[in-house]
């Protein structure tokens, strides 16, 4: 669906985007993250058409991006990352404007309207004047707004940026709805915790470059193959230690009581084979289990001397 090559972009002699590589495939959804100013919004403007990138290349389901032709933007649903002020503008007027855009008037644009209002639960609001929304549903019914001409791809700047924890499950809510109609998303966002349900894909991007790319899940298993396993035996102990002290894979043990916690960097299949080694040597296991990352950790790690950047950034809700 998306093809992302060498993508380089300079404000002046500042390097914003260094090479950037990525791919999305049809129906996935891809977490961008980054800490502020890493270079999500300019590739995901450039991605929108609304900015030229020095050099690389974009496809969207094989149509030259960087050429900004018709058919581009039928495909593509953008959400900035700010949401404009509009006076005097109904919640249901803001909506049937975007759709007049597109060439859809009339009854049917009403009834596509309404639709939308209702995917973004905001139809008891369609007579409401857009500012006096909350943040939060604001930036529903720009989420609706993007969707009147049903593009396959959404490009959405953090949707939930400066939302209360409610306010934020909505948002995750409506973009499981999108998931299960098979749009393929890109979400940029500076936390994880609450994307890990949501995305097949993450990308990490730090100062311009791609550091960590790939499924969700491949990340997790390579991230969690060097979390510890965390044992818990009500005998045998002695022997449980002695078959650690001996095993390769074993790189260091603590033990608390009757719980043993082992860096161990295995497959699971290696997992196995020491639960089973142990088992048959009479220790009595009552609990084995890998400690299981997510991607605030991916993200924590690959960015790890950035960190001091989340907290910069005052206006910016600390989530998403
Ligand atoms: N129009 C511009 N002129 C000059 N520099 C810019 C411009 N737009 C962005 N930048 C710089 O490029 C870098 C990347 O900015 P960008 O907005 O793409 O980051 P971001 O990952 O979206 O950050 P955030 O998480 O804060 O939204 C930043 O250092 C930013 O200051
Ligand atoms: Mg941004």
């Amino acid at each position: 669906m998306v093809e992302v090559k060498s993508l380089c972009k300079k404000y002046g002699d500042f390097v914003a985007l260094d090479n950037l590589d990525f791919s999305i495939e049809d129906g996935e959804v891809f977490g961008f993250v980054g800490p502020n100013g890493a270079g999500k919004t300019t590739t995901m403007r450039i991605m929108a058409g609304l900015i030229q990138p020095d050099s690389g290349r974009i496809t969207i389901a094989g149509t030259d991006a960087l050429k900004n032709d018709r058919r581009l933007k039928s495909l593509i649903g953008y959400m900035p990352d700010f949401f404009g002020v509009y006076d005097n503008l109904k919640v249901i007027e803001y909506m049937e404007f975007y759709a007049s855009i597109y060439g859809i008037t009339g009854s049917k644009a009403d009834k596509l309207c309404r639709k939308l209002l209702e995917l973004v639960d905001l139809e008891d609001k369609s007579e409401f004047f857009v500012d006096e929304l909350s943040r939060g549903m604001k930036q529903r019914l720009c989420l609706a707004r993007c969707l009147v001409h049903d593009p396959q791809l959404l490009i959405l700047d953090e949707p939930a940026s400066g939302l209360d924890p409610r306010a934020r499950l909505e948002i995750q809510k409506i973009l499981k709805r999108l998931k299960e109609r098979k749009k393929t998303i890109i979400i940029s966002s500076h936390i994880l915790q609450e994307l890990s349900e949501l995305c097949t894909s993450v990308g990490v991007i730090d100062r311009g470059k791609m550091l960590v790319k790939g499924k969700v899940d491949d990340i997790m298993l390579h991230l969690n193959a060097s979390n510890p396993v965390q044992i818990h035996v009500t005998a045998g102990k002695q022997t449980a230690v002695n078959i650690l002290k001996n095993e390769d894979k074993v790189k260091n043990i603590s033990i608390s009581d009757n719980d043993i916690t082992v860096g161990f960097l295995g497959t699971p299949e290696d997992e196995a084979d020491l639960l089973k080694k142990l088992i048959t040597n009479n220790v009595k296991v009552t609990s084995f289990v890998r400690q299981s990352g997510n991607l605030e950790e991916i993200f924590m790690k690959v960015t790890e001397k950035r960190e001091v950047l989340f907290s910069e950034n005052k206006d910016k809700s600390s989530l998403w």
